[in-house]
């Protein structure tokens, strides 16, 4: 018998689903591939990749830009394959056994499964019915577990609110702890964290091109903290992490981001006329949201789920002991043609059934 590492077996799995839908708006992906002008850039940088180098060179170009973006030393910024591995490894850096980690629930499944892999253990903080944080509760849980890290997801997946700039710094400021801010969304929100870190030594904010810049096959992300943080942090990490062909890929979308300001402003709009239209269908509940995706709730969620999967859209149905989502259903942003066809299916079985 194989001696498999104590508990590995009680390691809970990533509850997504992946399936290829005819329309895919079930894992907050951008719907669209990169902008033709950004592909042939990649393509004709991908040509000339130094495929028998390691990756030092693309890794550091890609560092300058961000810091010079944000106005920070290249030794604030960390690179990850996708914002997944930098969240994973500040749990390992602040994890470890007998370690709490604290982070409000519902928010993204996988931040208790990081709690797990660190030999840490993961204490979900409730946000209320309307899925909104105590801010000064949860500073509370955090003091009183004795937390070595509190994590916070802003806005949040799943429900698709946000906390205000002011409310982060409240909590940063009233942490002793590391406060790691999950802002894979933030692009969609408009109110980065990231000018906090200066002031506050304990802020890690983790950002991603997965979402905003429809990069998720690539899997870059980064964090951005102050240089004795990313010092440390950054020894939880395997050298040479990244690729070549992911870094100069998001080398190039970086340097274009200017061309994707137009469809981020296009997923904003449509997702207000979607969260507008879904409120007017009767028992329909919808959350507001900062995010590219929206969170409803309507009885019968399961099988309006699988009425949607016979028509070929996969939306995102939560388990009914997903804590507070009992009937909840999220569906992300896709093109208006998407979007319309996604909200005729619901609103036909909200209407016949
Ligand atoms: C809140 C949140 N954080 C992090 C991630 C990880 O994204 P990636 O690893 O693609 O950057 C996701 C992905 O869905 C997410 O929803």
């Amino acid at each position: 018998m194989l001696n498999y590492r104590d508990e590995l077996d009680k390691m809970p799995s990533y509850d997504g689903v992946e399936k290829n839908y005819r329309v895919k708006v079930n894992a907050n992906e951008c719907t669209l591939n990169l902008p033709p002008l950004v592909e042939e850039r990649v393509m004709n940088r991908l040509s000339h990749a130094a495929f028998n180098r390691y990756p030092n060179e693309e890794y550091y170009s890609l560092v300058e830009q961000i810091a010079k973006n944000f106005a920070v030393d290249d030794a604030q910024i960390l690179l990850g394959g996708g914002s997944s591995e930098i969240i994973e490894k500040v749990f390992h850096a602040f994890g470890g056994n007998g370690r709490r980690v604290v982070f409000p629930q519902p928010s993204f499944s996988m931040y208790k499964i990081y709690a797990k892999a660190a030999e840490s253990e993961g204490v979900p903080f409730d946000l209320d019915a309307n899925f909104n944080l105590d801010v000064d509760a949860f500073i509370d849980k955090v003091h009183e577990v004795g937390a070595s890290l509190a994590v916070v997801c802003n806005p949040n997946n799943p429900t698709g609110n946000a906390l205000t700039p002011a409310q982060v710094e409240k909590i940063a400021a009233s942490l002793d702890c590391a406060f790691l801010l999950d802002e894979a969304y933030v692009e969609f929100y408009g109110r980065s964290a990231v000018n906090l870190v200066a002031k506050h030594p304990n802020l890690l904010v983790a950002r991603t091109f997965s979402k905003a810049y429809g990069l998720a096959g690539a899997r870059v992300g980064y964090m951005v903290a102050q240089a004795a943080v990313t010092r440390m942090v950054n020894k939880t990490f395997m050298p040479y992490h990244l690729n070549t062909l992911s870094l100069a890929t998001a080398d190039i979308v970086y340097q274009m981001r200017d061309e994707f300001v137009p469809r981020i402003q296009m997923i904003v709009a449509e997702r207000n006329r979607m969260s507008e239209r879904l409120a007017k269908l009767s028992g329909v509940e919808v959350f507001p949201s900062e995010t590219n995706f929206i969170l409803f709730r309507t009885e019968r969620a399961a099988e309006l789920k699988d009425f949607l999967e016979s028509l070929d859209i996969g939306i995102r149905y939560f388990a009914p002991n997903s804590f507070g989502l009992k009937n909840c259903l999220r569906v992300s942003i896709g093109t208006r043609v998407e979007n319309d066809e996604v909200f005729n299916a619901i609103k036909s079985f909200t209407e016949t059934r």
